[in-house]
């Protein structure tokens, strides 16, 4: 793990002031080093990753587990929906991968297909919705834990729905990537009481 870390950290020092879409393929290598954290730190691999991406951290972390060979759950929500300009379907978050492996030297790993999903979005990009509201509650009052009504509580509304849902289970053991975002939580103060 060791050299791969050092892998990472050269791919990231070479590149510094290259543009889009680079950039988003060298923000997806700096995820890659992200999981491999959370593989460390847990003493094995988690059973999903959830985080609210539009691509690169949700690339990066899949791309982590794939070059691990670990067989790991990635879930994005999407905090947009093609609606958006912005929005990258699920081919582009895969070409991201493959750049990000490309970069790395790891062309050859073999790369699973993407769930990313917009159900979560709410209203529309940039507002808060019900779900991500009742996110931001439920982890202040519970955990202490800030998350925003327009990235982070999105992507923890869409792991709360899983949960209840019963698309995870007991014997899941899950981490929720927070994306940060937490300057929206103090422009949608009204909303969250
Ligand atoms: C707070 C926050 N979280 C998550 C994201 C999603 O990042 P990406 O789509 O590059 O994975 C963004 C992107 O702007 C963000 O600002």
């Amino acid at each position: 793990m060791a050299l791969f870390r050092c892998a990472v950290s050269t791919a990231l020092s070479v590149a510094v002031s290259i543009a889009i879409p680079l950039a988003l393929a060298l923000a997806a290598v700096a995820y890659v080093g992200a999981l491999l954290e959370i593989v460390e730190q847990l003493g094995g691999p988690p059973s999903h990753v959830y985080t609210t991406s539009q691509g690169s951290t949700q690339a990066g972390l899949q791309l982590g587990a794939a070059v691990l060979g670990l067989d790991i759950d990635v879930v994005g929500i999407n905090p947009m929906t093609p609606a958006n300009e912005a929005y990258m379907p699920a081919t582009a978050i895969h070409a991201l991968m493959a750049e990000g492996a490309r970069i790395l030297g790891y062309e050859d790993v073999i790369l699973g297909p993407v769930t990313n999903l917009v159900d979560y979005v709410g209203p529309a990009y940039g507002l808060a919705s019900d779900g991500s509201r009742e996110a931001i509650r439920l982890a202040a009052r519970t955990e202490g834990l800030l998350v925003d009504p327009v990235y982070s509580g999105k992507g923890l509304a869409g792991l709360i729905d899983h949960i209840r849902s019963g698309r995870l289970g007991a014997g899941d053991e899950v981490v929720f990537v927070h994306t940060g975002g937490l300057p929206a939580l103090f422009a949608d103060v009204g909303g969250v009481r």
